[in-house]
Protein backbone atom coordinates (compact mmCIF):
# COMPACT_ATOMS: atom_id res chain seq x y z
CA UNK A 1 0.00 0.00 0.00
CA UNK A 2 2.76 2.38 0.99
CA UNK A 3 4.78 1.84 -2.26
CA UNK A 4 1.14 2.58 -4.27
CA UNK A 5 0.58 5.58 -2.25
CA UNK A 6 4.57 6.58 -3.49
CA UNK A 7 4.00 5.75 -6.78
CA UNK A 8 1.09 8.24 -7.27
CA UNK A 9 2.93 10.89 -5.72
CA UNK A 10 5.76 10.34 -7.47
CA UNK A 11 3.69 10.79 -10.72
CA UNK A 12 2.51 13.81 -9.40
CA UNK A 13 6.02 15.74 -10.19
CA UNK A 14 6.67 13.94 -13.70
CA UNK A 15 5.77 16.45 -16.52
CA UNK A 16 3.20 15.00 -18.69
CA UNK A 17 5.21 16.75 -22.21
CA UNK A 18 8.52 18.34 -22.43
CA UNK A 19 8.22 22.00 -22.86
CA UNK A 20 8.29 22.77 -26.40
CA UNK A 21 11.55 24.26 -27.69
CA UNK A 22 13.91 23.11 -24.33
CA UNK A 23 16.41 21.83 -26.43
CA UNK A 24 16.88 24.76 -28.32
CA UNK A 25 19.37 27.69 -26.64
CA UNK A 26 17.35 31.25 -27.03
CA UNK A 27 20.88 33.40 -26.54
CA UNK A 28 22.03 31.43 -30.06
CA UNK A 29 18.57 31.84 -31.23
CA UNK A 30 18.13 35.37 -30.65
CA UNK A 31 21.78 35.67 -32.82
CA UNK A 32 20.42 33.61 -35.53
CA UNK A 33 17.25 35.25 -36.03
CA UNK A 34 18.39 39.21 -35.92
CA UNK A 35 20.81 38.04 -38.45
CA UNK A 36 18.56 36.45 -41.25
CA UNK A 37 14.63 37.11 -40.36
CA UNK A 38 14.78 40.82 -39.48
CA UNK A 39 15.06 41.71 -43.43
CA UNK A 40 11.48 41.60 -44.05
CA UNK A 41 9.40 42.29 -40.17
CA UNK A 42 10.58 43.19 -37.11
CA UNK A 43 9.22 41.22 -34.03
CA UNK A 44 6.38 43.11 -33.26
CA UNK A 45 5.47 40.16 -36.20
CA UNK A 46 5.22 37.74 -33.91
CA UNK A 47 3.14 39.44 -30.94
CA UNK A 48 0.76 41.28 -33.45
CA UNK A 49 -3.01 40.87 -32.01
CA UNK A 50 -3.87 38.50 -35.14
CA UNK A 51 -0.92 36.66 -35.53
CA UNK A 52 -1.13 33.26 -37.32
CA UNK A 53 1.04 30.52 -35.22
CA UNK A 54 -1.19 28.84 -32.73
CA UNK A 55 0.64 26.04 -31.55
CA UNK A 56 4.48 24.92 -31.04
CA UNK A 57 4.22 22.78 -33.86
CA UNK A 58 3.22 25.87 -36.33
CA UNK A 59 6.19 27.75 -35.01
CA UNK A 60 8.08 24.85 -35.80
CA UNK A 61 6.59 24.49 -39.16
CA UNK A 62 6.89 28.30 -39.72
CA UNK A 63 10.70 28.31 -38.88
CA UNK A 64 11.64 25.74 -41.08
CA UNK A 65 9.44 27.04 -43.92
CA UNK A 66 11.39 30.63 -43.46
CA UNK A 67 14.66 29.41 -43.19
CA UNK A 68 14.19 27.10 -46.33
CA UNK A 69 12.59 30.49 -48.15
CA UNK A 70 15.06 32.48 -47.00
CA UNK A 71 18.20 30.24 -48.05
CA UNK A 72 19.45 31.00 -44.02
CA UNK A 73 20.86 27.52 -43.94
CA UNK A 74 20.08 26.68 -40.27
CA UNK A 75 20.14 22.72 -39.24
CA UNK A 76 17.59 21.55 -37.12
CA UNK A 77 19.50 22.00 -33.56
CA UNK A 78 19.41 25.91 -34.74
CA UNK A 79 15.43 25.83 -35.81
CA UNK A 80 15.39 24.57 -32.30
CA UNK A 81 17.47 27.41 -30.79
CA UNK A 82 15.13 29.83 -33.01
CA UNK A 83 12.25 28.40 -31.97
CA UNK A 84 13.29 28.36 -28.19
CA UNK A 85 13.97 32.55 -28.57
CA UNK A 86 10.73 33.18 -30.42
CA UNK A 87 9.14 31.20 -27.67
CA UNK A 88 10.46 32.42 -24.70
CA UNK A 89 10.02 36.49 -25.73
CA UNK A 90 6.74 36.15 -27.80
CA UNK A 91 4.30 33.55 -28.05
CA UNK A 92 5.20 31.57 -24.74
CA UNK A 93 3.83 28.11 -25.26
CA UNK A 94 4.14 26.04 -22.34
C1 LIG B 1 11.16 37.71 -47.42
C2 LIG B 1 10.55 38.33 -46.26
C3 LIG B 1 10.61 37.55 -44.93
C4 LIG B 1 11.73 37.07 -44.32
C5 LIG B 1 13.18 37.24 -44.72
C6 LIG B 1 11.25 36.38 -43.13
N1 LIG B 1 9.90 36.46 -43.03
FE1 LIG B 1 8.74 35.68 -41.52
N2 LIG B 1 7.08 36.46 -42.40
C7 LIG B 1 7.06 37.20 -43.58
C8 LIG B 1 5.69 37.61 -43.84
C9 LIG B 1 5.23 38.45 -45.05
C10 LIG B 1 4.89 37.10 -42.78
C11 LIG B 1 3.38 37.22 -42.58
C12 LIG B 1 2.72 36.11 -43.34
C13 LIG B 1 1.28 35.97 -42.98
O1 LIG B 1 0.65 36.92 -42.46
O2 LIG B 1 0.77 34.87 -43.20
C14 LIG B 1 5.81 36.39 -41.89
C15 LIG B 1 5.41 35.75 -40.73
C16 LIG B 1 6.25 35.05 -39.87
C17 LIG B 1 5.82 34.35 -38.69
C18 LIG B 1 4.40 34.20 -38.18
C19 LIG B 1 3.96 35.35 -37.29
C20 LIG B 1 2.59 35.08 -36.71
O3 LIG B 1 2.50 34.49 -35.59
O4 LIG B 1 1.59 35.45 -37.33
C21 LIG B 1 6.94 33.78 -38.14
C22 LIG B 1 7.03 32.93 -36.88
C23 LIG B 1 8.05 34.15 -38.98
N3 LIG B 1 7.61 34.92 -40.03
C24 LIG B 1 9.35 33.74 -38.76
C25 LIG B 1 10.41 34.09 -39.57
C26 LIG B 1 11.76 33.62 -39.35
C27 LIG B 1 12.18 32.68 -38.23
C28 LIG B 1 12.53 34.17 -40.33
C29 LIG B 1 14.02 33.97 -40.55
C30 LIG B 1 14.41 32.69 -41.07
C31 LIG B 1 11.66 34.97 -41.16
N4 LIG B 1 10.39 34.91 -40.68
C32 LIG B 1 12.09 35.71 -42.25
C33 LIG B 1 8.14 37.53 -44.37
C34 LIG B 1 9.46 37.18 -44.11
Amino acid sequence: MKSIITLLFASLFIPAYAAPFDKGDPAEGMALHNKSCVACHNSSMYSRADRKIKTPAQLAARISGCNANTGAGWFPAEEESVGAYLNQNYYRFK
